[in-house]
Parts: C-alpha cells; sequence; structure tokens
C-alpha cells in the first residue's frame, strides 16, 4: 500500500484536540483510513458492526468491483478465467499469484492428484456420525479432523507445513465431499481415480459405484469445473474472514479452514444456493409460475421475512459477474440433460425479469447474485441440494488458504482482535442467592 498525500482529520464537537489520519491507496479501489493509532490518541474506537467500512487487511488475491460488477482474481476478469483456464490453473493462481506455465501446471496438477486420498482411518470418523446429518456438520467436522491425520502440516507459521496442508486440503476436499454423501446414501466410498482431472475425479466419486462402469460426462464436468472457478474466492467476505481471525489465533492450517466451512453454512452466505433451490421448488409447489407475482409480493413486505434467495450482495450492487456466467453453465447443462424446459428454471427467469423490472429491487441495487442459478445446475447434474454447500466449500478451499497464507506472511499480521462498544451492566455486586 502507498502512504497517500491526502490526511483525513477526525475533529470533536466538544473542544477535544483533532487528530489527523494517514490514508493509503491501494492498487485500485477506494482508499483507506488508518485509525490503528486512534485508541492511543483518542481513547476511542470506531464502531462499524458488519464490517461496513472497515478494511480488515491488506490483500493483493482478489478484487472485486461491485458498482460495475467486476471480480478479478490477481488481476484477470473471472469471465476470462472461467472460459480460458481451469480450475486447478484458478487454484495455482490464488497460490502463487501468476497463472502456471504448461511445465507448472503439469506438475500442479500431479501434486494436487497424489494427494486425493485420505487416511484410511477417516471413513471410521464419518462412521459416527448418523446417516441423516446434514453434509456441512459432517464436512465440519471432517475438515477440523484432519489435523488429527496430518500431524506434520499442522504449524501453521511454517510455510512448508502451511504448503503441504494447501494441497491436502485442495486435493483432498473432492473426496471428503464425496465421502459425506455416499455415506447419508448409505453406498460405498468410492476411491479417487488420479487418471480424471479434477472436476471429472469428484463426479466419479460421487455417482460411480462398485458395480458398473461409470463415465463422466464432459459437459457435466466443464459445468462443475466452472462452479468450482467462480466458488475459490471472493476476497473478505465472512468466511474468508473467519478463517484469517480463526488462523490469526496461530491455530493449525485444518482448523481455520474448518472455521470456514462452519460459517459458510449459513443461508446469508454460502447456504444461500440451497436456500435458493428450496425456494424455487416451494413456488413450484405453491402452483409455479402462476405464483410468482404473490411471491414476489411476500419478498417485498418487510414483515414477512421473506428474501428473494439468489439476490443482493454485501459488495455488488449489480449484476454479480459470476450470475452470467452461471445462467449460461445453466443452460448448457439443462441442454444436455435434455432438461430444457425444466420448470424451475423458467421460475428462475420469471423471477428475475420481474425482479430487474421492479423499483424494489432497482432502488436498493438487488441483482442476481451465483447462486441464483448454480443450484439449478447442480440439481440438474444429480448433486443433492443439501450438498450444494459442500460443493461451494471444496471449491472455496482455494482460496481460504490462499487468504490464510498471505495474512500469515504479512509483517503487519496480528491476532484479530476487535473492540465494542459495551452497553451491559455496569460492575455489581453478586447478592447470596437467597436474595436475587
Ligand atoms: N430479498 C429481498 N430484499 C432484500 C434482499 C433479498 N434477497 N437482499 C437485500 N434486501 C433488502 C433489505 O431488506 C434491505 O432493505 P431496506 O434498505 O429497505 O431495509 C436492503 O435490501 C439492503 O439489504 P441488507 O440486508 O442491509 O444488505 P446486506 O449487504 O447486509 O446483505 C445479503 C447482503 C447477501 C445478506 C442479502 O442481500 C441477502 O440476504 N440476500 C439473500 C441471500 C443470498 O442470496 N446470499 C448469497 C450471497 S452471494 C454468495 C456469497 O457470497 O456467499
Amino acid at each position: 500500500m502507498k502512504l497517500s498525500d491526502n490526511k483525513a482529520t477526525l475533529s470533536f464537537s466538544d473542544g477535544s484536540p483533532s487528530i489527523e489520519m494517514p490514508v493509503y491507496s491501494g492498487s485500485v479501489g477506494p482508499d483507506v483510513v488508518d485509525i490503528r493509532k486512534l485508541y492511543g490518541q483518542t481513547g476511542m474506537f470506531t464502531y462499524d458492526p458488519g464490517f461496513l467500512s472497515t478494511a480488515a487487511c491488506q490483500s493483493t488475491i482478489t478484487y472485486i468491483d461491485g458498482d460495475k460488477g467486476e471480480l478479478l482474481y490477481r488481476g484477470y476478469p473471472i469471465e476470462q478465467l472461467a472460459t480460458k483456464c481451469d480450475y486447478m490453473d484458478t487454484c495455482y493462481l490464488l497460490l502463487n499469484g501468476e497463472l502456471p506455465n504448461a511445465q507448472q501446471k503439469k506438475d500442479f496438477d500431479y501434486l494436487v492428484t497424489s494427494h486425493t486420498m485420505v487416511n484410511e482411518q477417516m471413513q471410521y470418523f464419518l462412521r459416527g456420525f448418523r446417516r441423516d446429518a446434514h453434509p456441512m456438520a459432517v464436512l465440519t467436522g471432517l475438515v477440523g479432523g484432519m489435523s488429527a491425520f496430518y500431524h506434520d502440516s499442522t504449524d501453521i507459521t511454517n510455510p512448508e507445513h502451511r504448503h503441504i496442508a494447501a494441497i491436502r486440503l485442495i486435493a483432498k476436499m473432492p473426496t471428503l465431499v464425496a465421502m459425506a454423501y455416499k455415506y447419508k446414501i448409505g453406498q460405498p466410498y468410492i476411491y479417487p481415480k488420479n487418471s480424471l482431472n479434477y472436476a471429472g475425479n469428484f463426479l466419479h466419486m460421487m455417482f460411480a459405484t462398485p458395480c458398473e462402469e461409470y463415465k463422466v460426462n464432459p459437459v457435466l464436468e466443464r459445468a462443475l469445473d466452472r462452479i468450482f472457478i467462480l466458488h475459490a474466492d471472493h476476497e473478505q467476505n465472512a468466511s474468508t474472514s473467519t478463517v484469517r481471525l480463526c488462523g490469526s489465533s496461530g491455530t493449525n492450517p485444518f482448523a481455520a479452514i474448518a472455521a470456514g466451512v462452519a460459517c459458510l453454512w449459513g443461508p446469508a452466505h454460502g447456504g444461500a444456493n440451497e436456500a435458493c433451490l428450496n425456494m424455487l421448488e416451494d413456488i413450484q409447489r405453491m402452483g409455479g409460475l402462476a405464483k410468482v407475482g404473490e411471491f414476489m409480493e411476500q419478498v417485498k413486505d418487510k414483515n414477512s421475512g421473506v428474501r428473494l434467495m439468489g439476490f443482493g450482495h454485501r459488495v455488488y450492487k449489480n449484476y454479480d459477474p459470476r450470475a452470467k456466467l452461471m445462467q449460461e453453465t445453466c443452460k448448457e447443462v439443462l441442454q444436455e440433460m435434455g432438461l430444457e424446459n425444466d420448470p424451475l428454471f423458467k421460475l428462475a427467469m420469471a423471477l428475475e425479469k420481474i425482479a430487474l423490472e421492479d423499483d424494489y429491487f432497482v432502488s436498493r441495487k438487488l441483482y442476481p447474485n451465483v447462486d441464483f442459478y448454480s443450484g439449478i445446475v447442480q440439481r440438474a447434474i444429480g448433486i443433492p441440494v443439501n450438498l450444494f454447500t459442500g460443493i461451494f466449500a471444496l471449491a472455496r478451499t482455494s482460496g481460504w488458504i490462499a487468504q490464510l497464507n498471505e495474512m500469515m506472511g504479512d509483517p503487519e499480521y496480528k491476532i484479530g482482535r476487535p473492540r465494542q462498544l459495551f452497553t451491559g451492566p455496569v460492575a455489581r455486586t453478586v447478592k447470596a442467592i437467597a436474595d436475587r
């Protein structure tokens, strides 16, 4: 970051002396006011619940221009990465800062591929879960549990350990997600097949059985790979910030990523794809297209508590570029599967059309986000609804790890420790129980 000539002055109406704070510029995007000395100089904190105006770190990984609807990984537009690269290129880029050349790509693919198996003991750990457990509950446990299996990569302060943990996490997440699925439906686990690519291997572990040959469909493989690319990173979102905060205590990388998985589960974040598909299915059950208008009235009624899932974003105040790419993939997959007339897709298009023209959404700059179409794609591939967020977690692992590594390598890194405005009772005395 670069010190700007501009300076911020904070003055107070009670006559306290004003203070001057430095302003820093990044390579693009809003400048930041450096308030680190504020408490020392004034005894005051800043108040910003939800981090609406607070940059918690400097980062070189992902940039979003929410007004333009632009998303860049290491400077590359998401549209180019989604059409010219695969998920392995994207992982390499996020971790290393540059796209791999042909040899680097070959080596990286080989490295990841040779770590796809998980310790055999993990399946006994998995068996401890109820079969009807939500896959995200299972995944949170499995990912955290990895720290109990891979002792040689748990020192977060050691770059070599972090590198091994990064490769293990990226390589083993598809295996764990597929195992969680197979366990739920009572089928035998399918071991990774290293002749397949990353997405193809995942499809194989999900849908093959020991009884029959399973042939990976290239259209579905490409669609899944695109889902992985689009979900790989999204700068300082809730789960990424959780990973950073958790990792900032010096805990091991597996524990930090498990914290990210847990955070992602929520319906306002990664759980939105599942919530969005459930919403579409509910509208379909209520009467489908004929009920769209009625549903939208509920969404606009603040007392109903109903939100249009897959719409709106804290940062995007324009069409989420990932949603456009996902809509394209959605059409391809539905066509491939002979589902061009899929009623949920029609419903989604109708909801989108109304929302893009309705003043409620227009005035609040609410546009479709990535989750609006990703659920329809995954459902067409045959992925069960409650595994959608697990797929998101699988894809986001590369981003979480890249962000964690960046934080650990940052000389300004400190344990994350927010402050508070205390509004509870002041010091008082505990009364004997008879007097309470
Ligand atoms: N449906 C109806 N109204 C909405 C919606 C929605 N989906 N999203 C926001 N609003 C309204 C909200 O009621 C508020 O209205 P008002 O100003 O009159 O009070 C205004 O828009 C601003 O909303 P907010 O909740 O203050 O915005 P936020 O930045 O805190 O929340 C969000 C962002 C993503 C949590 C929210 O838009 C939402 O709940 N969307 C649905 C869930 C969803 O699709 N989440 C996936 C996000 S993309 C994937 C990811 O990155 O994880």
